[in-house]
């Protein structure tokens, strides 16, 4: 049913609209349920590691125990990026935040890319596993150029939730520490039709490359209203400081009509079953440590208030902020952390585009003025 006044089949946002077939990702959002690949995440979660899930996306199945061996091994000879690339991070590094760097980093890749410069055939997976392997390098660097540190090169013998905390803290994180960002990455690898994919797949449909595919992904996670929720999340847990603060803070975040972030999804109308996963994770991450329960605590309370008061429920943004804190992982790294693990779902949504590839090109309701007087310019006042 159009709106009332509107063409039929005009949906602002793209609300609703199903803009093509997929086999890879099924959100049941009445129910709060997630699946890739027909994979419910919570299994993911407890019993696969990131390139697992990397591979169920991008190959459609779960890999052998070989297979996985194999792929593991290709990732992570593929992680170290051209010198010239480091040089321009050196050159920007503090004129950008960590997304732009990321987004700047990943289009200079394009061509100077060893890794896939003699694959001849698969050559649309190849740069997606090389890209897949590389952003965490490109984080990593980021931040230790950022905060005048010496980057860490990659270590082959670390999987990739490992290597990529040993890259930025400098030192090997403990088998636990590993786990809670290999989870992390796990629940954000992927999510349907969200506005960094399709805009991803948009790239994709003229038959654009996979370089031009990812860096429009990160500009488009970029924005507030998609990839900057984490962020904006701890810096509230900051604010409020303790749990007695959380109901005058939460009840005057109301009162203004403003957002408590993390908190509500437009597809979830139920608890989103990443944020149930990442409460487990927050929870076992935070006992008896740094924070000794402190944001978690906070965190639990906001969340029993905005369901009390507007039946709202975290989202996967909401927890992840504090086990990126005991991480020891800078805030200012939470976007790009998300485009880290982003990244396979980025790849999976291309190569399916590729494979049945039409071009996206939607249609506008035109509401300006038509047939106007031409003005010559020297008449125009
Ligand atoms: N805090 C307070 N109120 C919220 C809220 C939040 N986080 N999220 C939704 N609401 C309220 C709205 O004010 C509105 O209330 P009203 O009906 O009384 O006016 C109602 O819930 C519907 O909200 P709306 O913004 O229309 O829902 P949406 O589906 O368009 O938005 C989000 C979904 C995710 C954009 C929204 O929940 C939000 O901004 N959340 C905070 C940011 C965030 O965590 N983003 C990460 C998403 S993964």
């Amino acid at each position: 049913m159009a709106e009332q006044g509107l063409p039929e089949g005009f949906k602002k946002g793209l609300e609703d609209i199903i803009a093509a077939e997929s086999k890879i990702c099924k959100i049941d959002g009445q129910n709060g349920k997630l699946y890739y690949r027909g994979y419910r995440i919570e299994d993911l979660a407890e019993h696969c590691t990131y390139e697992e899930t990397c591979y169920l996306l991008l190959y459609g199945k779960l890999p052998t125990k070989k297979e996985l061996k194999e792929y593991t091994k290709m990732l992570a000879s593929m992680r170290n990026v051209p010198k010239y690339v480091v040089k321009i991070l050196k050159e920007t590094v503090h004129k950008t935040t960590a997304m732009e760097a990321l987004r700047t980093a990943v289009s200079a890749l394009a061509g100077g890319d060893e890794d896939v410069k003699d694959v001849k055939t698969d050559y649309h997976i190849a740069i997606g596993n090389s890209l897949i392997a590389k952003f965490p390098t490109l984080v990593a660097y980021y931040h230790r150029l950022n905060s005048g540190q010496k980057i860490i090169k990659p270590k082959k013998s670390l999987g990739y939730a490992a290597n990529f905390l040993y890259m930025v803290n400098g030192k090997i994180p403990s088998k636990e520490e590993a786990r809670a960002i290999d989870v992390d990455f796990i629940l954000h690898a992927e999510h349907g039709f969200n506005a960094s994919t399709f805009a991803v797949r948009i790239t994709i449909s003229t038959l654009s490359d996979m370089y031009s595919a990812m860096t429009t992904g990160i500009g488009v996670l970029k924005g507030p209203l998609h990839g900057g929720a984490a962020e904006a999340v701890f810096g509230q847990l900051k604010q409020i400081g303790s749990v007695e603060n959380v109901e005058p803070f939460v009840k005057n975040v109301l009162a203004k009509h403003d957002k408590m972030m993390g908190i509500g999804h437009r597809v979830y109308k139920t608890y989103d079953p990443r944020a149930r996963v990442l409460e487990k994770e927050a929870r076992k991450f935070s006992e008896g440590k740094k924070s000794d329960m402190k944001w978690y605590r906070i965190a639990e309370k906001i969340s029993q208030v905005m369901q009390r008061e507007k039946n709202l429920y975290p989202n996967v943004d909401f927890f992840s902020a504090i086990v990126y804190d005991e991480l020891g992982l800078p805030l200012e790294l939470d976007s790009t952390i998300f485009a880290i693990a982003r990244s396979a779902g980025w790849v999976a949504h291309a190569l399916e585009q590729y494979e049945d590839n039409r071009l996206i090109r939607p249609l506008e309701y035109y509401t300006g003025p038509i047939d106007l007087k031409f003005v010559p310019i020297g008449e125009r006042k």
